[in-house]
């Protein structure tokens, strides 16, 4: 579709504080999201998810050391905090709230199906035991969290790693389901996963992860930095041999410290022969010359807890400027609401309101985004064909709004020279033009 996305793109990531950050955070996660959000045209939000913390840690210490690491690697990092909106979970309540709103029009089928419970559940069959046996609803509920922190600001694009992905199509769905109930609250996010940098190998050639004990802390001694860098599995060949740069975890790692040009020599390097230890070397210095100018910034806020307990105070209250009437939007259209007003006149005019035709947005079981417009009654005035994205949808939703310019044949109507929709039986074309007008009303 040509048409237009929202001029201001948010995007949304949340790091969660579960460990000392290693380099695998950094290039994979704080790095381009701290150059994405000195992009002009872009609203970042950048938080720690330290209720998910919860889920697999019960070591309070354990928790609050990583917030504060986490936190101050951010910081050392360089993240602009006075132009992004950098908050602690826990600091927003209106995030559980939104997650039992949430909660409640999530299929439980969805969650059965989510990878990590699924893992669980898997390994716990395959031992014979219990399915359930060790699963906290935490982890059960993981995704409806992840939802309300991304569904809460509107993100249009959350950046995570490929292990996220069902995570954030899961917030589309639930997101979809609101708004299939209750009307257009929610924004419906996408992922964006950066090929070039998503996953950095860890020492054994595996994804780098806590889980594989394969991480290269991101802010040790220069000298230990060193010597976990000469510990990089590699093969046998001797010095001299040429070697090969694709697949090699120690290339691989090199590329994500070096521009494309030092990147080119260093595979030149690999098929003239260079040895295990001369690469090793270089790579240590590559890491060591990016990391050292934070190191110094990282230790000197480590040092100060309570600044970095100031500006997260300071980003809670600027997530919160909007979390707060969103959520209480929310609570409106679930029907959490005042019971004085119902008793007022105004409620007179919210009852016309609610007796508009209506856009519903959601997805089908193709995979693709559907809407229709139904009468105030219900009934069924228009079917929209299947979109490859809900923004393309929603994009034909507005223009239908918005009163752009449609022709109907055949009961078919069409937008810019696209097919966009389908009437419904016994629809004629005043009744649909109609029924839009209503929305300029
Ligand atoms: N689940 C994410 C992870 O483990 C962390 C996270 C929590 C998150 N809430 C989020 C990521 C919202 C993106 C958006 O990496």
């Amino acid at each position: 579709m040509s048409a237009s996305k929202p001029s201001v793109q948010r995007v949304l990531t949340g790091i969660k504080p579960s460990g000392t950050p290693h380099l695998g955070n950094y290039a994979g996660a704080i790095r381009p999201a701290i150059a994405a959000s000195r992009q002009a045209g872009v609203e970042s939000f950048y938080f720690l998810a330290d209720y998910h913390a919860l889920i697999s840690t019960t070591d309070p210490l354990r928790v609050q050391r990583s917030t504060l690491e986490i936190a101050a690697t951010w910081l050392a990092a360089g993240l602009d905090t006075s132009h992004v909106w950098f908050y602690r979970q826990s600091d927003i309540p209106e995030i559980p709230e939104l997650t039992w709103l949430l909660s409640c029009v999530a299929g439980k089928g969805l969650l059965n199906r989510a990878h990590a419970y699924k893992a669980a559940v898997d390994k716990n069959t395959a031992e014979g035991v219990d399915p359930d046996a060790g699963v906290n609803m935490g982890l059960y509920m993981y995704p409806v969290l992840m939802a309300a922190d991304i569904l809460m600001f509107k993100a249009h694009t959350v950046p995570v790693g490929r292990d996220q992905i069902q995570h954030i199509e899961m917030a589309r769905d639930i997101a979809g389901s609101f708004n299939h109930l209750y009307g257009e609250h929610f924004v419906l996010p996408e992922a964006a996963i950066d090929a070039s940098v998503a996953t950095l190998p860890g020492l054994d050639g595996r994804k780098m992860s806590k889980s594989y004990d394969n991480t290269i802390p991101l802010f040790c001694s220069p000298t230990e930095l060193k010597k976990v860098i000469y510990s990089i599995v590699t093969d046998s060949k001797a010095p001299g041999e040429p070697k090969d740069a694709d697949g090699s975890a120690l290339f691989e790692l090199y590329q994500a410290f070096s521009s494309a040009e030092e990147t080119r020599a260093m595979r030149t390097a690999f098929e003239e022969g260079i040895a295990w230890g001369e690469a090793k070397q270089a790579l240590s210095d590559k890491i060591e010359a990016s990391v050292a100018p934070m190191r110094e910034k990282y230790q000197a806020l480590i040092a100060d807890p309570a600044q970095i307990e100031k500006l997260l105070h300071e980003g809670a209250a600027k997530a919160r400027a909007i979390a707060t009437p969103f959520l209480g939007e929310l609570r409106r259209a679930v029907g959490l609401r005042s019971l004085a007003e119902v008793a007022r006149p105004a409620a007179a005019a919210e009852k016309t309101k609610a007796a508009l035709p209506q856009f519903k947005q959601y997805r089908e079981a193709d995979g693709r985004f559907h809407f229709k417009l139904v009468d105030a009654g219900g009934g069924l005035l228009l079917q929209g064909e299947g979109f490859a994205s809900p923004r393309d949808a929603g994009t034909v939703v507005s223009a239908l709004k918005q009163g752009s310019a449609f022709e109907v044949k055949d009961a078919t109507l069409w937008l810019d020279g696209a097919k966009v929709a389908t009437l419904a039986e016994g629809v004629d074309e005043a009744t649909l033009r109609a029924a839009l007008a209503a929305f300029g009303e």
